[in-house]
């Protein structure tokens, strides 16, 4: 029999995303148990109004029959997040194979307790997974302490290290497009691409996330983590195999080898604050954290040195939305701009958020009044295809279950990540308060 714990059961996280995607993997003959923990007392019958409620309001058309069975996989244990809370735990008789989820601030001391909770009480073995939420870690000491600790009790292959950035279909489909389509390979690189920008932009402000984001801040939130990962699809060299092992050292070759790129700071990184930010409930009235960050980095590789990529993500701009804009180089003979034809460069643009889409920008309309070439766009939408389209949580925990990690992060990704965004948050440092926009 396999166990699924989640830890942190009562919290948003697992209201807004985990009990909607469990329920989308629900298989009424699966042999898979659910158990729900966290410190706050409740009944069973309470704890599953909690998920009937989550289902009710994130999940269209589910079926009550389906519901209905759903809500009786589960169970729930409450306890303190140490050995004695998890001790509770224990009592259920978990036998088998074991997947806990913590859904809970990842804190080292939470970490921490938990872990050596669930040690103590003979709950780990090599038939169990560990997975852990970002942020790991708030810079590189601290990752490597959670790193080390998480790794006494468990091995690389058990731990399952999120970023729902990764999980979302269009990121995977960058390696489908760029590995499955033997015409784009050759002219990914230096000579034909002219730059690359990964923009995560949001609309929403920090609602009443101000204690963790006032010591946070946009570089550490968002660049880090999920538009680094962006970053390192977009430009990885081909893996061997779709394996984990085999995408994660792609990934790692290109983290060794990122850098800032060369010239005057302020042209390199700029940061901004919106307005009343400062004013957000728990942000400090003379903060100097950044709600804004553009950086413009590069990969130092004979094949990537020239390219420059700009890594931008912000809160409260206009729009919500993610995107992997590749721009080519013209690299034109005279045919068209030689004789005054105004030719653009040819884009591909991956949509990663809202529209689901990639579009491709080609020059192939010609115009026989004057002779010059225009540009038309070749779209591939997925937005219509609700079957083919998931949400990043189911799939991370469908692959969770089939134990693949190639959608999860690896712990020396996590090193070299930090290693990079503390270098450029130490640079930015003496001159942060004259780098800072208001916006
Ligand atoms: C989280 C950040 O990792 O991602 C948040 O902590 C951010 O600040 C969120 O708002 C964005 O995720 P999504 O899925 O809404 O684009």
């Amino acid at each position: 029999m396999k166990t699924f714990v989640l830890f942190g059961a009562s919290g948003d996280l697992a209201r807004q995303k985990l009990y909607p995607a469990l329920f989308a993997l629900f298989n009424e003959k699966e042999a898979l148990r659910r158990i729900g923990f966290s410190r706050t007392e409740m009944t069973n019958e309470e704890f599953r109004e909690i998920v009937g409620k989550s289902i009710k309001e994130n999940v269209a058309n589910a079926s009550a029959q389906k519901i209905g069975s759903f809500l009786q996989s589960w169970e729930y244990v409450s306890g303190s997040y140490d050995a004695k809370g998890i001790a509770q735990l224990a009592e259920c008789g978990i036998t088998g194979e074991h997947f806990y989820y913590l859904s809970i601030p990842s804190e080292l001391a939470l970490i921490k307790g938990i872990i050596s909770g669930l040690a103590k009480n003979s709950l780990i073995n090599e038939r169990s997974s560990i997975v852990l939420e970002k942020p790991f870690g708030f810079d590189l000491p601290s990752a490597e302490k959670i790193n080390l600790f998480v790794q006494k009790y468990f091995s690389e292959t058990q731990i399952y290290r999120i970023d729902h950035y990764l999980a979302r279909d269009l990121v995977q489909d960058v390696l489908a497009l760029r590995f499955a389509n033997p015409i784009f390979e050759p002219i990914w690189n230096g000579k034909f691409i002219e730059k690359i920008a990964i923009d995560i932009k949001e609309s929403e402000s920090i609602r009443l996330r101000g204690q963790y984001y006032d010591k946070s801040g946009v570089i550490k939130d968002m660049l880090q983590n999920h538009a680094l990962q962006l970053l390192a699809f977009s430009v990885m060299g081909e893996p061997e195999s779709l394996s984990a092992a085999s995408i994660h050292a792609q990934k790692i070759a290109v983290f060794k080898k990122i850098a800032l790129w060369n010239g005057p700071l302020a042209e390199v990184v700029s940061i901004g604050q919106y307005d009343g930010y400062r004013s957000e409930p728990y942000v400090a009235p003379d903060s100097q954290t950044e709600t804004f960050a553009s950086i413009k980095v590069f990969i130092n590789t004979p094949k990537w040195k020239t390219v420059p990529i700009t890594i931008t993500s912000g809160k409260k701009l206009d729009e919500k939305t993610t995107d992997i804009t590749v721009y080519f180089k013209k690299n034109l003979k005279n045919i068209w701009e030689g004789k005054g034809c105004a030719v653009e460069n040819n884009i591909i643009r991956i949509n990663v958020q809202p529209h689901n889409d990639i579009r491709l920008k080609l020059n192939s309309e010609y115009n026989a009044n004057d002779k010059c070439a225009y540009p038309t766009e070749l779209r591939f939408g997925f937005r219509d295809n609700k079957i083919l389209l998931k949400e990043p949580y189911e799939n991370a925990l469908r692959d969770l279950f089939f134990h693949d990690q190639s959608i999860f992060i690896n712990s020396k990704e996590i090193i070299l990540s930090w290693k990079f965004i503390d270098s450029v948050l130490e640079k930015i440092r003496p001159i942060r308060k004259e780098l800072l926009k208001s916006y």
